[in-house]
């Protein structure tokens, strides 16, 4: 903690209760100019509600808010942006349609409250930001069109345009690769040079180790403790946001040698243009299959090949040796698939409507009754299990799906899907955004249901998630398979090697 440098930003004593929840209770937070912290805590222990409040757009119960000296009682947004405050949340809130010059410039041409509009100007605009963070970026192009990692630099530079002293980040590593958050955190580094602080969220604690120099962590709402980050490691840090110790989540877990049986599901020969090229595997009741390769590898592509979202060119998939027709997502859930998504948030969820609907809608079929009535009580039994299973933090299944924690709501899509009771279940990136202690707990039901006969694949970039969990692993380059191989035999070393070995 740089004791002698000023504080830019001080939370004291803040709370915040939503129906039937304590959020945030007495919590305080401090950042000083140029630092680099993060903030740490469980799926719903408050950190995006300490953000928010940071940010002006939710109003504390009590508290106080003293940025540069100034001391706020009631915060709010334009306050806080004047102060120099900028948010970059999950959804980067950038417009799709526009390109890169002119979601980078717009907050400062809608500020210059000019009628006409320069192009020059918008462009200069840009450029200055973008070459300040060492990128090259082509301008005119539209974001829709650029990576997750390229739009997050992109919501950065607009935060700039804005003068910004201190960047929050709400997760932002979940969603880039390795490469991308090496590029990040050198743009944190730089912005520190400069005298800009940045406070970011996020559950990969290695990250937080390696980046921040200070580390605040909640729980239940409640403040833990500040913490020098030189002073913690992985365990700690685990022990300090759930109050109890987290085991590896690989042990005890024998992976067994599997009997070849018949394959609950043969991928043969499947190929899409521009996607993927050629791919074959089989799954084995009882197995786990982990599919790893960088971003953009074509795996994502693939896993919704297979649930009938994207058609396949040639090629052809088998479900207990039958071949399967596949052509919509309810063949797919028909034949005993299930797939749960890797952008949960946009694609997984009803956001407005309750838990026990969301985990409900995909089972309703099954629950109808002879006589074509849904029957509450049934209905609500499965979600329940589930919600309990996966312990979903919410004080009722009638709780709307949009009031919950991130983490929370992975938990529900996840449950959601759990539901169907599928044959072969196809999880892209399970566990992204899931704390720590969650988390094991995920890959310990994920082993259960394999153990109980489902066949799992796992899509995922988290090599120790991969390693500890699959039984083999397919890796998947620029849309081919490079690799198959049992985890027994592949040390982490090795498969990072292989991931990051270019394809001749
Ligand atoms: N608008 C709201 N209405 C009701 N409850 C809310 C609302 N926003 C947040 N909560 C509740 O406040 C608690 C803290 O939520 P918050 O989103 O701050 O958690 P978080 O630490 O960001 O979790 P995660 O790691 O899962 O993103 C949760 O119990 C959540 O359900
Ligand atoms: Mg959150």
């Amino acid at each position: 903690m740089p004791e002698n440098s000023e504080k830019f930003l001080e939370v004291k004593n803040v709370s915040k209760s939503y129906v039937g929840v304590q959020a945030l209770d007495k919590v305080s937070l401090s950042i000083h100019k140029g630092e680099i912290d993060c903030l740490v805590g469980e799926n719903g222990s408050g950190k995006s509600t300490l953000i928010k409040i940071i940010a002006g757009v939710v109003q504390p119960d009590e508290g106080e808010i003293i940025i540069n000296g100034k001391s706020f009682k009631k915060l709010h947004a334009i306050d806080s942006i004047r102060e120099g405050i900028q948010v970059i949340y999950q959804d980067l809130s950038l417009f799709p349609n526009m390109t890169i010059a002119e979601n980078i410039s717009l907050n400062q041409m809608v500020e210059r409250k000019r009628k006409i509009i320069s192009w020059h100007e918008i462009n200069d605009i840009a450029e200055k930001e973008i070459s300040r963070i060492n990128k090259e970026l082509n301008l005119e192009e539209k974001v829709e069109n650029i990576s997750i990692a390229n739009k997050q630099l992109v919501a950065i530079c607009r935060a700039l345009t804005q003068d910004a002293k201190l960047i929050i980040m709400d997760e932002p590593t979940t969603a880039i690769a390795k490469k991308e958050i090496d590029f990040l955190f050198s743009v944190i580094t730089d912005l520190k040079k400069r005298g800009i602080s940045t406070l970011f969220v996020s559950h990969k604690l290695s990250e937080v180790l390696k980046i921040s120099e200070k580390v605040t962590v909640i729980r239940d709402g409640k403040l833990v403790g500040v913490y020098n980050t030189k002073d913690l490691n992985h365990d700690k840090l685990s022990f300090y946001m759930s109050g109890r110790k987290i085991t590896n989540s690989a042990f005890n877990y024998q992976k067994e040698k599997l009997e070849p049986k018949k394959p609950l599901l043969e991928v043969k020969d499947l190929s899409k243009k521009g996607n993927f090229q050629d791919i074959s595997f089989k799954v084995y009741s009882g197995e786990i299959i982990g599919i790893t390769g960088i971003l953009g590898s074509g795996r994502t592509e693939l896993a919704l090949a297979l649930f009938g979202l994207n058609k396949p060119d040639s090629g052809n998939i088998y479900i207990d040796g039958k071949l399967a027709n596949i052509k919509y997502p309810k063949d797919a859930i028909d034949l005993g698939l299930s797939y749960l998504p890797e952008d949960r948030l946009n694609q997984g969820l009803f956001i407005k409507k309750s838990i026990g609907n969301n985990i409900v809608v995909t089972v309703l079929k099954s629950l109808l009754s002879r006589f074509n009535l849904i029957n509450n009580n049934n209905k609500y039994k499965s979600a329940k299990e589930w919600t309990e299973e996966l312990n979903v933090l919410a004080p009722s299944l009638d709780t709307s799906a949009q009031s919950l924690s991130g983490g929370n709501q992975q938990r529900i899509v996840i449950a959601k899907w759990l539901a169907t009771n599928p044959k072969i279940f196809i999880l892209d990136g399970p566990t992204v955004g899931i704390d720590v202690a969650s988390k094991s707990n995920i890959h310990h039901i994920i082993r259960n249901l394999a153990n109980r006969g489902m066949g799992v694949i796992i899509i995922s970039d988290e090599i120790q998630e991969i390693l500890n969990n699959c039984n083999r692993l397919i890796v998947i380059k620029e849309g081919r398979m490079v690799k198959e191989m049992d985890t027994n035999e592949v040390s982490e070393d090795k498969l990072l090697e292989i991931l990051s070995r270019k394809i001749v």
